[in-house]
């Protein structure tokens, strides 16, 4: 069975001003690519309004929390996002691994809750740069993938980012060849423990994806999609990866 490409923005901590136009402008672009999934996850506080903004649009948080309700101050738990018309969650971004010290168990954790909460989960992993240039990176992926990946999912409703950290908001991005590896590496090991399963799940390539490469990357073996951070922000520049994909 053929995988469907998987286009998601990651708007991090930015929209004001235009963001719920662009939101709709972009979703509105996606439809003329039905073999495309699009979804665009902005900040938590626009959840909500890009929901009744873009009706039909898939719209996601950037993080959950891994209990369903609690005395978490300022978390936002999985079913909270699902409760305001949410269809996704991102888990385990390296801004959160790094800046706010979150482990595989927490991100394990996490992607439990949101499947839990009936999202789907976008779970991400990734080198830092001393690790790719020690010629570590593969092993390093497959140890996050070990520690961070539940047991007991749809395969539909988890998906694998692979964003090596060096390649974040840079304008670096790795060879074809070796986002090829990684993501091959990355299946292997998902088949390893999962079997069949492995194939139906949809591994995305993160990192300074823009309009000029997508094509590229996405074409490369195993990238069943992008998830993009700056280029996802207007309509103008996250089109073209969506068509990029079609
Ligand atoms: O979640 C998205 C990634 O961190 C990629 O960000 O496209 O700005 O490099 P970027």
């Amino acid at each position: 069975m053929a995988r469907r490409k998987y286009v998601v923005g990651n708007w991090k901590m930015n929209g004001l001003t235009g963001a719920l136009a662009e939101a709709q402008a972009i979703f509105a672009a996606a439809a003329d690519h039905p073999g495309v999934d699009v979804a665009i996850c902005p900040p938590f506080t626009l959840i909500g309004p890009m929901v009744a903004a873009a009706p039909g649009g898939a719209v996601g948080g950037q993080d959950c929390h891994s209990a369903a309700s609690g005395a978490f101050t300022g978390a936002v738990a999985a079913p909270m996002l699902a409760d305001i018309g949410a269809r996704v969650v991102i888990v385990g971004h390296s801004e959160r691994r790094e800046g706010c010290g979150e482990s595989d168990a927490d991100v394990r954790a996490k992607a439990e809750a949101g499947l839990a909460a009936g999202l789907a989960v976008i779970l991400c992993v990734g080198e830092p740069r001393a690790v790719r240039e020690s010629g570590g990176a593969i092993e390093f992926v497959l140890s996050q993938i070990a520690g961070s990946v539940p047991d007991d999912f749809d395969p539909l409703r988890l998906a694998i980012a692979y964003e090596p950290i060096w390649a974040i908001g840079t304008g670096l991005v790795p060879t074809v060849a070796d986002v090829a590896a990684m993501h091959g590496a990355i299946r292997g090991a998902l088949a390893a423990r999962f079997g069949d399963a492995a194939e139906e799940m949809r591994i995305l390539y993160g990192g300074s994806v823009n309009g000029d490469n997508a094509a590229e990357l996405l074409g490369a073996r195993d990238v069943d999609g992008a998830l993009v951070g700056g280029a996802s922000l207007t309509a103008a520049k996250f089109v073209p990866i969506v068509a990029a994909a079609a």
